[in-house]
């Protein structure tokens, strides 16, 4: 359809090249504009637009950050240059922009968020704390401002107003699962197990920064469970059966920091989690012949008599009540078959065999795990103490069990 004249000027015919997948001649159209004397707003965002479409990230940056300086009042102008200077590496700087622009426009919630996003990213956990606070304060009916202020406080050890922005966010939205967990876990709630759902969100969103995080944090049960398994496939214990033999499965394998130690030790692996983010992980480091996205008590039970070994690390803290995963995993190993598996300890014993701590992870008695194991029809347990990891200045206690079932480990089933 010919446009009609009134909708034909040159900034019109730009748009339509821009729409059109031709931004060359929309960039061209439109800096004749700008050189021309035209610097309306709109005029110079759409040359903006039309560099980045063209491929042209520096003219694009060296004209927006012109713009912003132009209307320094415009929050939406800043957030844009903001983008772009992230887009470019400058992490910093796009922060600086946005600390700006909160100074000029304090009312403008969209500039804390970005605020807290960029703070967030570069580990300023202070600074994304106090914009989530005012965030809350401008969208005090929005979940999601109390969602990030109930992280953001935790990161900040504001844990007074973690927990009050837990309740917030429970109160406007008592269905969301993680809102629910993290509820239960402040107020003494004792869920026989972390919802799914909350598990597969919570590691989805932590996939990308998830090796690099724990790597700070000294973490070493994958190593540890890795060590035990080294132990019984050599033989000592009499269980051995050559590592060409093994079949193991590593259950909550997330981004395969198990899988890497044990692929010279077995000879077929599958890797299970909730989690597609940390799924794709174990995919890229390659160490299992299979990936499967499953809850791992139920995979269990779809696998009858299947494996020799099966691992678990720091994957059992987030349930809380055990036997049904013994049973299923006693269901699914081979007569003989080792389970190796890490739980937390909590800072103190819990009185009744498991406790949901603040984290929203469980913590296990190490007698009430035993009990649990021998139910069902484990029959040689051992455990011992272990530091899993290092949260803030302190040390986060383990227990690594190795559990046995009854029978010859060379059986087939
Ligand atoms: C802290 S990560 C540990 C990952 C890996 N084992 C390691 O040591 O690096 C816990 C993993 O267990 C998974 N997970 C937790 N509960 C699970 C369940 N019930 N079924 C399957 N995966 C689960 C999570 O998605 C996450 O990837």
């Amino acid at each position: 359809m010919a446009p009609s004249p009134h909708d034909d000027s040159p900034q019109e015919r730009a748009r339509r090249h821009l729409d059109g997948g031709t931004p060359a001649e929309a960039v061209s159209l439109l800096r004749a504009m700008v050189d021309a004397g035209d610097t309306r707003i709109t005029v110079v965002h759409d040359l903006i637009r039309a560099h980045l479409a063209a491929g042209d990230q520096p003219a694009a940056l060296t004209l927006m950050q012109r713009l912003a300086t132009a209307v320094p009042d415009r929050a939406d102008i800043q957030l844009q240059f903001a983008g772009l200077l992230h887009h470019d590496g400058r992490v910093d700087d796009a922060l600086a922009v946005c600390v700006a622009a909160a100074r000029r426009c304090p009312d403008d919630v969209d500039v804390w968020r970005s605020i807290d996003r960029r703070a967030s990213q570069t580990g300023r956990h202070r600074m994304a704390f106090d914009a989530c606070r005012r965030v809350c304060a401008l969208a005090p009916r929005e979940v999601a401002s109390w969602r990030r202020l109930g992280i953001t406080a935790r990161r900040a050890r504001e844990n007074a107003v973690a927990d009050e922005a837990i309740d917030r966010w429970y109160e406007l939205d008592p269905t969301d699962p993680t809102a629910a967990h993290l509820h239960a876990a402040h107020h003494g709630g004792r869920p026989d197990r972390a919802d799914p759902r909350y598990v597969a969100a919570l590691f989805d969103s932590y996939a990308d920064g998830f090796d690099e995080h724990l790597g700070k944090l000294g973490y070493r049960t994958p190593e540890a469970v890795a060590a035990l398994v080294a132990r019984l496939l050599d033989g000592a214990d009499g269980a051995g059966a050559g590592a060409g033999a093994v079949i193991a499965a590593d259950l909550g394998c997330g981004t395969g920091q198990v899988g890497v130690h044990l692929r010279a030790l077995v000879g077929h692996l599958v890797g299970v989690d909730l989690s597609a983010g940390m799924l794709a992980k174990a995919h890229q480091r390659g160490c299992y012949d299979r990936l499967e996205q499953a809850e791992l008590t139920e995979f269990l039970v779809q696998h009858p008599a299947t494996f020799r070994l099966l691992t678990s690390a720091d994957t059992l803290n987030y349930i809380g009540d055990l036997h049904p995963v013994f049973v299923a995993a006693a269901t699914a190993l081979l007569p003989g078959g080792h389970l190796v598996f890490s739980l937390e300890a909590g800072e103190r014993e819990p009185d009744d065999g498991y406790r949901l701590e603040p984290s929203g992870r469980y913590a296990h008695s190490p007698e009430w795990t035993r009990r649990a194991l021998a139910t069902a029809g484990f029959a040689e347990v051992s455990v011992e103490g272990s530091v899993l990891r290092r949260e803030g200045d302190v040390d986060v206690a383990g227990l690594l069990f190795v559990a046995r079932l009854p029978g010859t480990g060379n059986s087939p089933g």
